[in-house]
């Protein structure tokens, strides 16, 4: 094994620029085992270069190299042999606080306090990871993010304990036609979490270039997919529709999920359960709405004769062995495809069939859902860009292609796709209370997606998907609350499925919402000018406060507004935390001075703890 060493104490201090990394003496040791350690000013940061099986006749080259401009280490273990051995670097999690990370289904944060094993960084289904990027940044300032090209697993806490370990290995999901491999990250060392986070945004992560629709913003989406399901219809729609006008609950969008098409994949609609959708279309606009509609980019085998057309085109994904089947949740007992955005000519396919959608019923806007890279038939075949930068490079075609159709759509999925000026939506919640997908992880991913550079966040259903059973009256009014100072409303089920008094309270945080739009919007304004986070962690306004660190159910829109949900089942009071600052009780008026510990803050089911930071 050969060591190239390329650093020690190379960085430089620039004190007077903002965001300007800490001097750091930064060097590489050999242990007795052939891997190296890598410390900063003497401290243990983590192992390189480990061995993973037998390396012996393998030549490693480790470099550690300083950008001394910038002061950042690039670190890349590669060799010259074939691309069937794996690199393995392990960061330690130290007893620092880490962010960021892949979403998950299980959102937990921070996320050392999640495990995971030996898991594929990538945009996919599985565990709701939809949004995926290569970044970690903790409590102490350090940050890492890894190559775009890089076949990436981590590890949490398995490899070695307390660690993140980073594995490079051309394996599932990634194509074994690479010719290499090799693991390249870059590791950043300031002096809070606040200005590395800042720095990650302004040097690799980036920031929305606009803000979605204004309407969505200040009013609720009404769907119909957790109330209805698939069974919806001319009649159902209608009442719907009504039910929404006649009480009086102000609209951004109707939308019509699935199942309004003959089948799914082909754009048209069934008119055995909508005869005349350009109709329905104009009669709820004359009630006020706009008319949204769901679609999604997989064609069903038995859908014909589209998808003889996408196939015959070459507009299907196909696997290394040629094959384009694929699965999705709606198979209805066929094999999908799933369309090739990496393909410029069938992602313009599918777009002008989009938009003859759109022009034949007058719908206003589309939720385009999926999107992540684990829909196309494994391992996938994609056009364009270097194979080193597959399988992701569908996700970005897919989300890229389908932003054309403006400001008020919403997608799911992204990878590098943080530029995007549109909505990114929650993977699906579930109708639970904790952190099984349920009320808990609407905080935890709202800071998730912040983090990784998604700011422009719309939660899903009010009171989850009830895939598993219906919201109660409590989980509904507490899930509304949480959502108040979050981005968007959406609701699906009503509040008046309860009773008198959810009417009354979802009515009164409707509102809340809505009174904040141009504040909400102001946080989005300072998102695309500077990258800051819509809704920051609470210890944005002070990263060496060790209680906010450590804070998963509290967090801020903008910089001055705290919102500190009740999301435990039968609580009437929870604890609040206040960083520093003269914050004023939106519930009381009264002024509190921060930092503090606010014991049993008193929560009755009606009201939402939430405090605004004085001048
Ligand atoms: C589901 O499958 C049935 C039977 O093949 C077919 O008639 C129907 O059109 C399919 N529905 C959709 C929405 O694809």
């Amino acid at each position: 094994m050969k060591l190239l060493l390329l650093i020690a104490g190379a960085t430089v201090a620039l004190c007077a620029v903002p965001r300007a990394p800490i001097t750091r003496d930064v060097a590489v040791n050999e242990n007795d085992d052939g891997s190296f350690s890598l410390t900063s000013d003497g401290v243990y940061v983590g192992t390189i270069g480990r061995k993973v099986g037998d390396d012996s006749d393998v030549t490693f080259n480790v470099e550690a190299a300083a950008d001394e401009a910038s002061g950042g280490f690039r670190i890349t273990v590669s060799w010259d042999g074939p691309s069937d051995k794996i690199f393995e670097d392990c960061i330690d999690f130290g007893d620092n606080q880490w962010f960021a990370g892949p979403e998950q289904k299980e959102q937990h944060w921070p996320i050392q306090n999640s495990k995971l094993e030996k898991y594929s960084i990538i945009s996919k289904e599985a565990d709701n990871a939809a949004v995926s990027e290569r970044y970690w940044l903790n409590s102490a300032g350090a940050y890492l993010i890894v190559a775009p090209e890089v076949p990436l697993f981590v590890d949490y806490h398995n490899v070695l304990d307390n660690h993140l370990c980073l594995i490079a290995e051309v394996a599932d999901p990634y194509s074994t036609r690479r010719t290499h491999n090799n693991l390249k990250y870059d590791l950043w060392f300031f002096e809070n979490a606040k200005v590395a986070h800042q720095h990650a945004v302004d040097t690799y992560l980036g920031k929305p270039t606009g803000i979605p629709d204004y309407r969505m913003i200040q009013y609720p989406i009404w769907s119909t997919w957790a109330r209805y399901s698939r069974e919806i219809d001319q009649d159902s729609l209608w009442a719907f529709a009504n039910e929404i006008k006649d009480s009086g609950f102000p609209n951004a969008q109707f939308e019509i999920d699935d199942l309004w098409e003959v089948c799914y994949g082909s754009l048209f609609v069934d008119v055995r359960k909508l005869p005349d959708l350009k109709q329905l279309v104009q009669d709820i606009k004359s009630l006020g709405f706009r008319v949204a509609i769901w679609t999604h980019p997989f064609i069903n085998k038995d859908c014909e004769p589209w998808y003889s057309e996408a196939l015959g085109k070459g507009y299907l994904v196909l696997n290394e062995e040629g094959n384009p089947d694929s699965t999705w949740w709606n198979n209805n007992g066929s094999v999908p495809g799933y369309i090739d955005f990496t393909n410029p000519e069938a992602a313009e396919w599918y777009s002008s069939r989009i938009q003859n959608l759109i022009d034949t019923y007058d719908i206003d806007t589309i939720k385009f859902d999926a999107g992540e890279s684990s829909w196309s038939p494994q391992i996938p075949v994609q056009n364009g860009l270097d194979i080193d930068l597959h399988p992701g490079h569908i996700v970005q075609s897919y989300v890229r292609t389908v932003a054309k159709f403006g400001p008020a759509i919403e997608i799911r999925s992204g990878m590098r796709t943080q530029d995007l000026p549109v909505f990114i939506r929650m993977v699906d919640k579930d109708t639970y209370w904790d952190f099984n997908n349920g009320l808990a992880t609407l905080v935890t991913t709202l800071l998730s997606m912040n983090l990784n550079g998604y700011t422009l966040v719309l939660p899903d259903m009010i009171g989850g998907n009830g895939y598993n059973e219906s919201p109660s009256k409590e989980l509904f009014i507490r899930w509304l609350q949480a959502n108040v100072f979050m981005p968007t409303l959406q609701y699906s089920f009503v509040p008046w499925d309860h009773d008198d008094e959810t009417v009354e309270i979802s009515r009164r945080y409707t509102h809340l919402h809505a009174d904040y739009a141009d504040t909400i919007v102001a946080a989005m304004e300072a998102s695309v000018k500077d990258g800051t986070p819509v809704n920051p962690p609470i210890w944005w306004l002070d990263p060496n406060d060790q209680d906010a660190l450590a804070v998963n159910d509290e967090f801020l829109l903008g910089e001055k507004i705290l919102a500190a949900p009740v999301m435990v089942e039968g609580a009437v009071s929870r604890d609040v935390y206040l960083p520093r600052g003269n914050w004023r009780d939106g519930n009381t008026g009264d002024l509190v001075q921060g930092p503090i510990w606010l014991r049993d803050y008193p929560a009755p089911l009606d009201v939402l703890p939430y405090f605004t930071l004085e001048d």
